[in-house]
């Protein structure tokens, strides 16, 4: 009190709809709705106080959130220092939350395959055609590369192309009725895979047919038995259409990464994305501008769409850049032969690791419950059953 909130700095509901991104992976649902955040003040010079109540003191998620807290008030256009403090709700306010939190997820989040503790993260963008398939696929390798098992969702039901650009092929099988996604190693890690293109032969589709028709997200999510993820990365169709709605719904957590191009990068799909964010549909993680430059053999850059529309875009709708990545043949070759170039060395290589480590290590950090990773998790769980 006694201080004036700086003019230019967020208001209070700026802070709390900024809060509302922020998301208790184990309760499924942001610390907001959740009745976690306890106090909220800015003050002078954008000086921004929050309290917010853990349901218990050993929270293992307590850093996460710390983490994410700092992270999305860091990003509020005018934001000054912040002082976050964790508190323990009493044992008549976590009753309420648990319960709220039940409540919600029975009524609104159908039940799906995917682990609380998986990090969520949809790649998309307004328009078709600027790389969200390659982005996709070349961040989950080097994320996988990092030790990660990583998940991909290939959620262009009609214009799949992730099984090509992973150099996929195959059909799923089932077990007890669920979908098993495909595997393969990367690095030190794993991905697993699901795509129509793993359906999409005669007697598979016949098979999946009722499931899948126009429901095939959904039946991914749900009908699918995905194991132990730190990440699920969806590549999402063109548009901001039906898909992008149900993934919200179903995972209300997911996070939307941002692909574009110099020259879309314009205001109408800034604008697009910042509204996507505020009616609460996916919230934007990070933008990668993808096709910035090109360097030929000689080394000389042209600026064949011009760049720094990623950085625009980004602080248009206040998440950071993740990064950038050049105009470049390998990009086309390596996706039509199979072979991603994040899997291999090189400078292409070494952009998307940098990516990967930005991602996993600040934008959205592997959720790590009690000091252990999913994939950790997973891999007790594979040794107890001897599997
Ligand atoms: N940085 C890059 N340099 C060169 N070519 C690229 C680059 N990124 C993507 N491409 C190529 O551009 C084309 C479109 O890429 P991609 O399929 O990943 O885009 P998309 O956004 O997923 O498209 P859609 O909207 O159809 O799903 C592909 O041929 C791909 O190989
Ligand atoms: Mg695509």
């Amino acid at each position: 009190m006694g201080i004036p909130p700086d003019p230019a700095g967020p208001s209070e509901a700026d802070v709390l709809e900024a809060l509302r991104a922020v998301i208790d992976p184990e309760l499924g649902d942001n610390i907001v709705e959740l009745g976690m955040v306890t106090g909220v003040r800015v003050g002078a010079g954008g000086r921004i106080d929050v309290e917010v109540a853990l349901t218990i003191a050993g929270c293992p998620l307590r850093s996460q959130l710390d983490h994410d807290v700092r992270a999305r008030l860091a990003a509020l256009p005018g934001a000054g220092p912040v002082e976050l403090t964790m508190g323990v709700m009493d044992a008549a306010r976590r009753t309420e939350v648990m319960q709220r939190a039940r409540w919600k997820v029975r009524e609104q989040a159908p039940e799906t395959g995917i682990d609380p503790t998986t990090r969520i993260l949809a790649v998309g963008s307004g328009k078709g055609g600027v790389g969200k398939s390659s982005v996709t696929v070349n961040l989950a390798v080097a994320l996988a590369r990092r030790g990660l098992t990583v998940g991909v969702l290939d959620a262009d039901i009609w214009g799949f192309s992730v099984p090509r650009l992973l150099g996929m092929d195959g059909d799923v099988e089932a077990r007890r009725g669920k979908m098993i996604p495909l595997e393969r190693p990367a690095g030190a890690g794993r991905l697993k895979v699901l795509s129509m293109g793993f359906l999409a032969d005669e007697d598979r589709a016949i098979m999946w047919r009722g499931l899948v028709l126009n429901r095939a997200v959904q039946q991914f999510l749900q009908d699918a038995e995905w194991g132990a993820l730190d990440y699920l990365l969806v590549d999402l169709p063109p548009g901001t259409g039906d898909v992008q709605m149900g993934l919200a719904r179903m995972l209300p957590r997911t996070e939307l990464i941002i692909v574009t191009t110099p020259p879309v990068a314009a205001q109408k799909v800034a604008a697009r994305a910042a509204d996507m964010a505020r009616r609460g549909y996916l919230r934007v993680a990070g933008v990668i501008e993808n096709m910035r430059d090109f360097t030929c053999e000689h080394g000389t850059t042209y600026r064949l769409f011009g760049s720094g529309g990623g950085e625009r875009l980004a602080a248009e709708i206040g998440v950071p850049l993740i990064g950038a990545v050049p105009i470049h043949p390998d990009m086309a070759s390596a996706g039509d032969a199979g072979r991603p170039v994040a899997d291999g060395e090189g400078e292409l290589a070494a952009t998307f690791a940098e990516m990967a480590r930005a991602i996993a290590e600040e934008i959205a950090p592997v959720i790590e419950t009690a000091g252990c990773s999913a994939r950790m998790l997973e891999r007790v769980e594979r040794a107890v059953s001897g599997t």
